[in-house]
């Protein structure tokens, strides 16, 4: 019989964030790289970014926020850490079982790499485990300290990319629940795996970014009004638009032709930077701590990034409190 059970949901019931101490201003940076505030500011929207201390790596991070969203949603256990992330503490094993350990958490934990998408896929694959049932409740966590591969004498990426983290936790509940993931879609197009790429004899990032802006802003739109009719939403019907912080000139470009005001549009960016597979959670953190999104709001994430990947989820927002933690 169907129709007496509705069909099961991942919901979002916690969140959480951890940004380290130090703040690198536009000015700092122009003191040994040839740049400006003025120019940072202007094409990018970007002032400050945060930077980890030595030491301090992405697993730190992640433990962190993973540990913030945990005390969100009033939960000390889950049976799945899926950490997306391009910087893993060592080549391997993967950083998530570690993450799960010093959490105390004996779950299921791999990494996932889709560069700057990732939490976006992270989080369509957790929801796909907790349907499927095979767990029961995930930490998604997004985590990246691109400070470790960004060349500091690069300028075209040195200012961009800051570091950070942030998660939620997912659990098995009813699609017409607040929080519940209402429709997902992920692409990729290898074609362009060499516009945002760290070679294989190479220990630096390398971004041709003209050509990934360009990239980005007719993807994401794409993207966007898919997944925003996929949940049986107009454009229009969006509340709040979380796409990656790349940059707030993209970001402002999608939603001009996805005919949103900029008072719908979710941006950190000038604080923290691109933090890679840690910007959406993040972005979300924020705008939950500032009351920028409440309960109700219908949220449309977008996520673009190398491989070339991009994805959107769709979800109302849940009566959640983020927490924030900082650390050194
Ligand atoms: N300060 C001053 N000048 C800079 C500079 C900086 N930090 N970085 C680049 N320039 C210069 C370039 O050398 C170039 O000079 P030229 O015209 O004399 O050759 C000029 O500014 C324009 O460079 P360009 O790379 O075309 O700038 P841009 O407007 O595209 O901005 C990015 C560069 C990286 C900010 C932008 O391309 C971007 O955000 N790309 C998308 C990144 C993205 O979406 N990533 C998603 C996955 S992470």
């Amino acid at each position: 019989m169907t129709g007496t059970h509705p069909a099961p949901a991942a919901v979002v019931t916690g969140l959480g964030r951890c940004l380290p101490e130090t703040v690198v201003t536009n000015d700092d940076l122009s003191r040994h790289l040839d740049t400006d505030h003025a120019w940072i500011l202007s094409r990018t929207g970007i002032e400050r970014r945060r930077r980890v201390a030595p030491g301090t790596g992405t697993g730190d991070l992640a433990v962190a926020a993973g540990a913030a969203a945990l005390k969100s949603a009033g939960r000390e256990d889950c049976d799945l850490v899926l950490l997306a992330t391009t910087t893993p503490d060592l080549r391997c094993p993967a950083t998530a079982p570690t993450v799960a350990s010093r959490l105390g958490l004996g779950a299921a934990a791999f990494d996932l790499s889709a560069v700057c998408s990732g939490f976006v896929y992270g989080l369509t694959a957790a929801a796909a485990m907790i349907t499927a049932g095979t767990c029961e409740r995930a930490l998604v966590i997004g985590a990246d300290v691109y400070s470790s591969i960004v060349d500091p004498a690069d300028r075209g990426t040195a200012v961009v990319f800051g570091d950070g983290a942030g998660a939620v936790v997912l659990e098995r509940g009813r699609r017409d629940a607040p929080g519940a993931l209402l429709h997902a879609e992920l692409g990729s197009d290898g074609t362009g795996a060499d516009l945002i790429t760290i070679p294989a004899d190479g220990t630096h990032l390398t971004m041709r970014g003209r050509e990934v802006y360009t990239r980005a802003v007719t993807t994401m739109t794409e993207s966007a009004r898919s997944v925003a009719r996929g949940a049986g939403w107009s454009t229009d019907d969006i509340d709040a638009f979380v796409g990656h912080q790349a940059n707030l000139r993209i970001l402002a470009s999608v939603a001009k032709r996805l005919g949103l005001p900029p008072e719908r549009v979710v941006s950190n960016i000038a604080e923290v930077g691109n933090t890679a597979a840690a910007s959406i959670p993040l972005a979300l953190a924020d705008a939950a701590a500032a009351g920028r999104i409440r309960a109700g709001d219908r949220v449309l994430l977008t996520a673009f990034g190398g491989g070339l990947t991009w994805g959107s989820t769709a979800l109302v927002w849940p009566d959640t409190e983020a927490v924030c933690d900082v650390r050194r």
